[in-house]
């Protein structure tokens, strides 16, 4: 506890110097030899696309996790040496405050911008959980196959894939389809910021997204869980346009059996 309370005071201190985003440039490339979008398990999962993590994620988020991953993500327990993270070599890397500022900075100020609800979720949770109704796996969006050979071959690909994800968290984290509408989303957002409150012992690490990051997975997730609901909103207008006509009608119709009566 005591640790941890002076992890996150020093998280704290480096927040408060004044990042060079030209300077963290350099930085943030040792990242990119990890977070390069190549699709490769390491250690466990395949490292997410850092390409919105400015927009999503918590800024002292950020700096702790770069400080140690293991501790940022409230997983430390798991390590007796937090080194033995699979981002753990980062801390050798990028051991000075003022660096991991500046890395921080240029994160800020270049991997930021408009994210949609789909890519937040890609970023923050699909390396670890499979979106069923969204054809989505560990391993990205399910193509669309030709032959059932090339489709069996992806099969194997990502139970492959999953079968690392469950030998890193014990166990394989559940499909999210259904998700937040059996939990209710207040449940999701006080998991994901500190998943080990409600569920003791639980392997899932803490993801520290902001509140925009989690309104968009947020988003995600109830869509996908509701694939009813697109349709519905395309019938609304379909079904006021009969009401109009059908009343339109109703008030010709009446006029006419007046007018005779008149
Ligand atoms: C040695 C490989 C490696 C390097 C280098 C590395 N990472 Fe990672 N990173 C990973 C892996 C693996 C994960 C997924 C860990 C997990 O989910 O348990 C990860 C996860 C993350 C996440 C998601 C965390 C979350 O809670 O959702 C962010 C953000 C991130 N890294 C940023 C960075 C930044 C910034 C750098 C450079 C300063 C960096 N990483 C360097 C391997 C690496
Ligand atoms: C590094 C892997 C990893 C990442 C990343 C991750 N999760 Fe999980 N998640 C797990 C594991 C493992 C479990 C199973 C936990 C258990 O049963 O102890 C889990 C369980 C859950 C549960 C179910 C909790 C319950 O009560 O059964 C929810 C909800 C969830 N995750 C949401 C998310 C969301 C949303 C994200 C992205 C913001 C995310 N997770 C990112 C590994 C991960």
């Amino acid at each position: 506890m005591a640790a941890k309370k002076a992890f996150w005071a020093d998280v704290a201190t480096v927040s408060t110097l004044q990042g060079d985003a030209a300077a963290g440039e350099a930085g943030f490339g040792m990242c990119l030899g990890c977070h390069n979008g190549a699709n490769m398990n390491m250690g466990g999962v395949i490292p997410p696309n850092l390409d919105h993590a400015g927009t999503i994620y918590d800024k002292n988020y950020l700096v702790a996790l770069i400080k140690d991953p293991a501790m940022a993500s409230n997983v430390d327990h798991k390590y007796a040496d937090t080194m033995m993270h699979p981002m753990g070599s980062i801390k050798s890397m990028l051991s000075d405050n003022q660096q991991i500022a500046d890395v921080v900075a240029y994160i800020l100020e270049n991997k930021a911008g408009e994210i949609t609800p789909k890519e937040a979720y890609a970023e923050a949770c699909m390396r670890c959980h499979a979106v069923r109704y969204g054809k989505i796996t560990q391993l990205g969006d399910t193509p669309a196959f030709k032959y059932e050979k090339d489709e069996l071959a992806h099969k194997i690909k990502v139970l492959e894939e999953q079968d690392m994800v469950k030998a890193y968290m014990g166990k394989l984290p559940p499909d999210l389809s259904m998700m937040i509408r059996a939990r209710g989303a207040h449940f999701m957002e006080t998991f994901i910021e500190n998943p080990q409150g409600q569920l003791p012992g639980t392997s899932m690490p803490r993801v520290g997204l902001n509140h925009e990051g989690y309104e968009k997975v947020k988003t995600y997730l109830t869509e996908v869980g509701d694939p009813s609901k697109a349709k519905r909103e395309a019938i609304g207008p379909i079904v006021l346009g009969f009401f109009f006509i059908f009343t339109l009608l109703a008030f010709l119709w009446k006029k006419s059996q007046w007018r005779d009566l008149h």
